[in-house]
């Protein structure tokens, strides 16, 4: 089996982009190996801050996010960084080449129940004329990343990545440390029975999404058997899609703070539309690619499909 550093040499990385890839799976390993700890290490459980979306934080999204930004604004290679968990961009380095965003522990939820949980990052060139530590930097569409990926802490720790070609996955070998290649093209199928969404807010949905599920679920002959497939955790809901196929939706609702859903663009919807995209599947946002859109916000959040083709195309020709 291949190591990651090989496969990105052979894939044409350019060299600063691996080192600052490198730096960033530095610490994934380090947040791996405090979620094996559990209980262990205290680290379960609630802080009383809220962040800025209004959630509560774990002490786990808390102690990933330290250890992600710190590593990140020590690296000359960094000229901006942005969290789920900081309310603005924080600056690293006037020069660097590069910003990264990063969902610290998509899936918090999950954290007590030792549930699937995973790390969400994204690579953008930096912007030469904008200042360092301004959101600004950030305000580029999907279609811009250079590399994005996810850590997926589950009974292995998965990396799942593309810098702009196919969609590989490499496990974690816990004996030398490092990434090996163990899926060298992940591939989503264009059919798929399996869905994932919170079938829960149902009522909070607008009509057209009603009448997709009503059909889905009563009438329709294509869709008979279907399955849901639910973690709470995007990061995991993804994973198995790009595994084997289906489809993970989060629409817009009628609850406060939710006229555009729950998912945040720039480290939770962009990595992981990138990710599905060269694998071969669609990442669409009220009937339109979520990776051309233009954003206008660090926290901006957006309705989600994605997943395979043919349902992810179905759902948009009934719901826009
Ligand atoms: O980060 C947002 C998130 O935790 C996703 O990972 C997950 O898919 C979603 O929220 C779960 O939201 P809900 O509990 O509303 O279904
Ligand atoms: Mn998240």
């Amino acid at each position: 089996m291949k190591r990651l550093n090989k496969v990105l040499k052979e894939d044409g990385v350019e060299t600063d982009l691996i080192m600052l890839i490198r730096t960033i799976l530095a610490t994934t390993k380090e947040i791996a190996f405090r979620v094996s700890q559990g209980e262990l290490a205290g680290v379960l459980g609630s802080t009383l801050n809220e962040n800025i979306q209004g959630e509560v934080q774990k002490k786990l999204d808390v102690i990933a996010n330290q250890l992600l930004k710190d590593t990140l604004i020590d690296d000359d290679l960094v000229k901006t960084v942005a969290s789920e968990e900081e309310d603005n961009a924080v600056g690293a380095h006037p020069e660097g080449k590069y910003i990264v965003a990063f969902d610290p522990l998509d899936g918090s939820s999950n954290i007590d129940v030792n549930g699937q949980i995973g790390t969400i990052f994204t690579i953008y060139p930096a912007k030469v004329d904008v200042p360092y530590d301004s959101d600004e930097q950030f305000n580029q569409p999907g279609t811009n990343q250079v590399c994005a990926g996810y850590v997926l802490y589950g009974p292995s720790s998965l990396l799942v990545m593309s810098t702009g070609g196919p969609t590989r996955c490499y496990t974690h070998d816990l004996t030398h440390g490092g990434f090996l290649l163990t899926k060298p093209e992940l591939l989503v199928p264009s059919k798929s029975r399996e869905f994932s969404v919170n079938m829960a807010n149902y009522r909070y949905w607008d009509e057209s999404t009603q009448v997709y599920f009503d059909k889905l679920l009563y009438t329709s002959e294509e869709f008979d058997k279907s399955s849901i497939r639910y973690n709470a955790a995007m990061v995991g809901d993804v994973h198995r899609i790009l595994c084997r196929g289906g489809v993970f939706m989060y629409p817009q609702d009628t609850r406060a703070g939710n006229e555009n859903g729950k998912i945040r663009l720039l480290y939770e919807a962009n990595p992981l539309a990138m990710l599905t995209e060269n694998a071969g599947g669609i990442a669409t946002s009220k009937g339109r690619r979520i990776l051309d859109i233009q954003p206008d916000d660090l926290h901006q959040r957006v309705p989600v499909i994605l997943g395979s083709s043919e349902p992810v195309n179905y759902f948009d020709s009934i719901v826009y």
